[in-house]
């Protein structure tokens, strides 16, 4: 599906000399992680041993993926980079728009229906800019990347936090938001902190009913969902080398769940196995010239406490099943104690649905073990107790599992089959059988079990498993049931046990597909013409900021002074407003809605300088813009920490907000401030947040000589007319200054490619 053999020839041929830079800059022996960073340095001449969790770095990423919910503000905006195609390779996929109901014929059509107009923007902006496009129904981002794009020793990122599935096949791949996206794109370089690096050693070999989840099951109870954060995984060992290229995808892809950068494999013979099973022999043959820079190296693995920040070991012979949960996937319990558990702590012991599916397992291998446990079910007359939805990861491995009989075995027990869509691993869920809020109990093979995720149900506890402990459990429809050791009673009143899980791990009789759901882009996209109806709802085209006249900004209102924590959410809130991703002005109208008044500690409820009158924060807002009166939101500590989403920047920008002055920023915000042309500040002295009153009025009296590394004069302009002069500070380098003055960086990008 036309992944770039020649980029990827390209990267493998300058890796010997950058590998061995590296090690002579580094000083010491390398870790793979180490050796695909510093192979990918945006510019190899500022070449030094960068501290790890400390220095900021730009890389140059291979390639770019994209979902249909975070794609449409990234289009939106690469659009505006005056750019005739994207610079690096970049896909779309259609997979988070697509609720689960009745199964995937009527499914798909429905949401073809309701979101039509997205995917139609999608598809004409990714033929217009070089981009490939894959279909509603293509399958699952991740599961579509694996299979088509990701290559070892390479370097992706992604508008999505499970792009890191593609450590799978040794890559290097990082979630972002839709602004970095964007900036490579359009040749820009991408800004990451230099990771830490964690080493997991795996020994022994998986058996039995233990399952590659289990890995990262057991790993997410040892580190936590914050013990990886800011950290790159390398999974390393005779172990990690027995495993297959989907099972080290499945470990990868849940890395997110201990918050780490992400996750990654040296290349071995299960990745040349998948890379030739899904028809890339000359990606294959690539790897192989250069495998000795495609792992890291032997001194590192032998003595991995010298060299990785942290160490954990686990021996995979001695490794049992876990389920993980409820309400966070890192709470591990070994199914062999589930039972004490689930009294201990109440939860509900009888199961409604086993769900198989979404990136983190669906792939052949999934497919077969958990049929290969469904298969009993019929050949011992074992009634499933619960409901059973599957979601294949892609279209190729849909058709693939229907020829070889796979889904056949999950419909004789009633099962649904989905989508190829992530359904109800992101609340796409349109579930049949509860409408109320009561308690009950759900299994999943996914790899988020947050409340509400899959249902809206804050007491659904959902549990997460390997996708044959799933449809054990399923078919049991026992929270507390061990396959190891229980028995079930068939419908001959005979007692029975189910054999362990038997996978395949790639096709006997190969992959197989007839529309695999993806869509080439025009060679000369020039001639396509993107079209949004002017009275869409839900996209809209964006409108190039103004740029900065240059003058200091005076009297400026005070719009919010938000008090203790305001992370992304409560500047643009997710849940119902994610439909209005793609228009900017509708979902501005969740701009700040979340944030507290300092004043009266309530949330979307300021005063209006205008008229003396409390109302909403956008409606509020919306009133100063009207009359061309700035702005200004004040703010505590890690302001906009959360998720990169640019929309948080974007939508106060697009409603006249010009400064935000804060104790301290969360970095990646901060950044997404500069880059939508925004005044990010800090107070130099914190504790002149306290001088902020409601009816301030602020005066910038020395922004004509905004320069790197030089403090601003903020004048306060209290009600009673009395002053106060305070410094702030920032962090704008040169470069930053001109997106300010350009009005934006996307601007400042169009301004050098015109
Ligand atoms: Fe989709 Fe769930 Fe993965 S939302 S991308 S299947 S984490």
């Amino acid at each position: 599906m036309a992944y770039d053999i020649d980029m990827i020839k390209k990267v493998y041929a300058q890796m010997a000399e950058r590998v061995e830079k590296a090690r002579e800059v580094v000083g010491k022996p390398l870790t793979l992680s180490e050796k695909i960073l510093y192979s990918h340095l945006w510019d190899v001449e500022a070449e030094k041993a960068y501290a790890r969790g400390k220095d900021y770095v730009n890389f140059s990423p291979d390639r770019i993926a994209c979902q249909d919910a975070t794609a449409q503000m990234a289009l939106l905006q690469f659009m505006q980079a005056g750019k005739p195609k994207v610079e690096v390779p970049t896909t779309v996929h259609c997979d988070h728009l697509i609720q689960a109901k009745q199964g995937a014929a009527k499914d798909l059509k429905r949401a073809n229906e309701t979101s039509n107009e997205v995917f139609d923007f999608l598809g004409s902006v990714s033929n217009k800019y070089g981009i490939g496009f894959w279909k509603p129904g293509a399958g699952i981002i991740h599961q579509v990347v694996l299979e088509n794009y990701a290559f070892p020793g390479g370097m992706m990122i992604g508008t999505d936090s499970h792009t890191v599935n593609a450590g799978g096949l040794g890559m290097v791949a990082v979630g972002v938001g839709g602004a970095d996206a964007v900036d490579v794109m359009a040749g820009m370089p991408w800004e990451l902190k230099f990771p830490k690096l964690i080493g997991v050693k795996l020994t022994g070999s998986l058996n039995g009913w233990t399952a590659a989840k289990d890995v990262i099951l057991k790993v997410a109870g040892i580190l936590t969902v914050k013990g990886g954060t800011g950290a790159i995984i390398e999974y390393f060992g005779e172990g990690a080398r027995s495993m297959s290229c989907t099972g080290k995808g499945t470990i990868c892809n849940m890395g997110a769940e201990v918050g780490a950068t992400t996750s990654t494999f040296g290349y071995d013979d299960s990745m040349e196995r998948f890379l030739r099973a899904t028809d890339r022999n000359d990606v294959a043959d690539a790897a192989n010239e250069v495998r000795e820079h495609l792992t890291g190296d032997d001194e590192v693995y032998a003595n991995p406490e010298q060299y990785f920040d942290e160490v954990i070991e686990i021996n995979l012979s001695e490794l049992r099943p876990h389920l993980n949960g409820p309400f966070t996937p890192d709470l591990a319990t070994p199914i062999s104690e589930m039972s004490k558990k689930a009294k201990e702590n109440d939860w509900p012991i009888n199961v409604d649905w086993g769900l198989i599916g979404s990136c983190t397992n669906s792939s052949y291998e999934d497919l077969t073990r958990a049929a290969s446990i469904a298969q009993q079910a019929l050949d011992k007359k074992l009634k499933p107790k619960s409901d059973f939805g599957i979601n294949p990861g892609s279209e190729q491995i849909r058709f693939t599992a229907e020829r070889d009989g796979l889904l056949k075995i999950f419909e004789d027990l009633d099962a649904t089959v989905f989508t190829n869509a992530c359904g109800p691993c992101i609340g796409q869920w349109d579930r049949s059988d509860r409408k109320g809020d009561e308690k009950n109990t759900i299994v999943h093979s996914f790899n988020r079990n947050f409340s509400k995720r899959a249902d809206g149900n804050p007491n659904t506890h959902a549990f997460v498993g390997s996708p044959e402990m799933v449809a054990a459990i399923a078919i049991s429809g026992r929270l507390d049931f061990d396959p190891t050791r229980d028995k079930l009673v068939n419908e001959d009143g005979e007692e029975v046990m189910l054999d362990e899980p038997k996978g395949i791990e790639l096709p006997t009789n190969g992959f197989e597909v007839e529309d695999a759901g993806y869509v080439a882009p025009f060679e000369d996209g020039s001639g396509v013409t993107i079209k949004v109806a002017e009275d869409s709802e839900r996209l809209e085209l964006l409108t190039p900021f103004e740029p900065w006249d240059g003058k200091n900004l005076l009297g400026a209102k005070l719009l919010i002074k938000a008090h203790g924590k305001c992370t992304t959410d409560h500047i643009s809130m997710a849940g119902p407003w994610l439909r209005y991703r793609g228009h900017l002005d509708n979902i501005s109208n969740n701009c700040l809605i979340g944030a507290v008044n300092a004043f009266n500690m309530k949330t979307n409820f300021v005063k209006s300088q205008l008229t003396g009158e409390y109302g909403g924060v956008p409606d509020t807002q919306r009133e100063y813009k009207e009359k061309g009166i700035p702005t200004v939101v004040v703010g505590d500590h890690n302001y906009g920490e959360g998720s990169s989403r640019e929309h948080a920047a974007m939508e106060p920008r697009h409603l006249g907000v010009k400064v935000v002055i804060v104790k301290s920023f969360a970095r990646i915000h901060e950044t997404n401030l500069k880059k939508q042309g925004m005044l990010g500040l800090t107070f130099a002295n914190e504790n002149d947040y306290d001088l902020i009153q409601e009816d301030d009025t602020f005066n910038f009296i020395d922004l004509e000589d905004f320069a790197e590394g030089k403090p601003l004069t903020v004048e306060i302009v209290h009600a009673d007319g009395t002053k106060d002069v305070i410094k702030t500070n920032h962090t704008y380098n040169s470069n930053q200054i001109e997106w300010y003055k350009e009005g934006s960086a996307l601007n400042l990008i169009k301004k050098l490619n015109a």
